[in-house]
């Protein structure tokens, strides 16, 4: 398997390298080009993530690889090529932009390929291979590593692009898991670099989820979490392009809110807040959410919060939350 392996890693260096020439050099890559531009990346930053296209015909992988006496089923048991119906070994990705995907030690060993435009899937990943384990990859990892040793800080996204748009502005500690949520083994793995991580998900609704989702697991790691908040139908590479990289940075990273605070305050949306009843039952959910803290300094902070906000007294709450802390013991 040893040797499996290193052939395996050298085909996704030496494809890698391919496609980010075919990108930049022939006139297959024209339209990635275009397209890339035309959602503001710069040729610096196609560089530094080494981004690449494949084109539509369905041997250009093959072809390429073959003629390095690469063996073809271990590149398509390696995720590179597929077979056809006529049992021929073709190109896996076509007409796709390539983002390649790395380890911790900067090896390739898997790919993201973005359709141009709109189709199904936006994101054709790599399977799970002997090389590429989806629960231990975090995209961008590799080069975010420093940054985040030095600052003990990691800003955690949905998207690769928002990855790459973010370092562009200036964010260097930025990963992101591959479309699925952190596991354990990623949490693991980050905590001997950092103890603070910032997620910074899409403003939709199914980003907002996935946030509360990874709040546990990390909480749980014992991070320090805290919630980047973005204008509802907008991602961090939307914001950047709208608003540019200094009010990305100044208004949302640098005001993520404390995880708590964010479930508190995502809570609201379930509830009419100028109805009384729904005000009133807002008011015990939230405080349920502060009764589950373990510091009593923490608890005061949010109540004093809680009271502020909605003009009740902190000695009522205060109650009102010892009171739902012994119906939950
Ligand atoms: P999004 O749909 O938010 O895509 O999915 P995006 O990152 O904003 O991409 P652009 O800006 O449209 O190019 C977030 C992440 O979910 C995974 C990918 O990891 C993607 O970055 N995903 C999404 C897939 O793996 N496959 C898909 O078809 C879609
Ligand atoms: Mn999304
Ligand atoms: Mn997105
Ligand atoms: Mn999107
Ligand atoms: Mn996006």
């Amino acid at each position: 398997q040893q040797k499996e392996k290193s052939d395996l890693l050298k085909a996704h260096e030496l494809s890698g390298t391919f496609f980010h020439y075919i990108l930049k050099n022939t006139v297959h890559g024209k339209d990635a080009v275009q397209y890339l531009e035309k959602r503001g990346f710069s040729m610096k930053l196609i560089n530094q993530f080494q981004i690449g296209y494949i084109p539509a015909m369905r041997n250009t992988l093959s072809d390429f690889l073959h003629k390095r006496d690469f063996s073809l089923p271990l590149m398509e048991e390696g995720g590179l090529l597929s077979k056809s119906d006529r049992q021929q070994y073709v190109d896996r990705f076509r007409d796709r932009i390539m983002f390649p995907i790395t380890n911790a030690r900067g090896n390739i060993i898997a790919f993201a390929g973005r359709i141009l435009g709109d189709g199904q899937p936006k994101y054709l990943n790599s399977p799970e291979t002997i090389l590429f384990n989806k629960s231990k990859t975090l995209y961008n990892f590799y080069q975010a590593k420093k940054e985040i040793r030095k600052t003990g800080r990691i800003v955690l996204f949905e998207g690769y692009v928002d990855v790459i748009k973010a370092w562009d502005a200036g964010v260097l500690n930025g990963i992101a898991t591959m479309g699925t949520a952190v596991t354990e083994e990623h949490a693991t793995t980050l905590k001997r670099y950092a103890d603070q991580i910032i997620l910074c998900f899409d403003g939709d609704e199914a980003g907002q989820t996935a946030a509360i989702k990874n709040l546990s697991i990390l909480e749980k790691m014992k991070f320090q979490v805290y919630v980047a908040m973005l204008p509802d139908l907008m991602d961090p590479d939307d914001y950047i392009m709208t608003h540019g990289s200094d009010r990305f940075k100044r208004e949302v990273i640098e005001n993520a809110v404390s995880a708590t605070k964010y479930k508190i305050l995502y809570l609201r949306k379930n509830f009419k807040l100028n109805d009384d009843n729904e005000r009133l039952r807002y008011i015990r959910s939230a405080l349920k959410i502060i009764a589950q803290l373990d510091s009593p300094t923490e608890r005061e902070h949010y109540i004093k919060e809680m009271s502020s906000d909605f003009d009740y007294s902190f000695e009522t709450l205060k109650q009102e939350m010892f009171e739902i802390k012994q119906e939950l013991e």
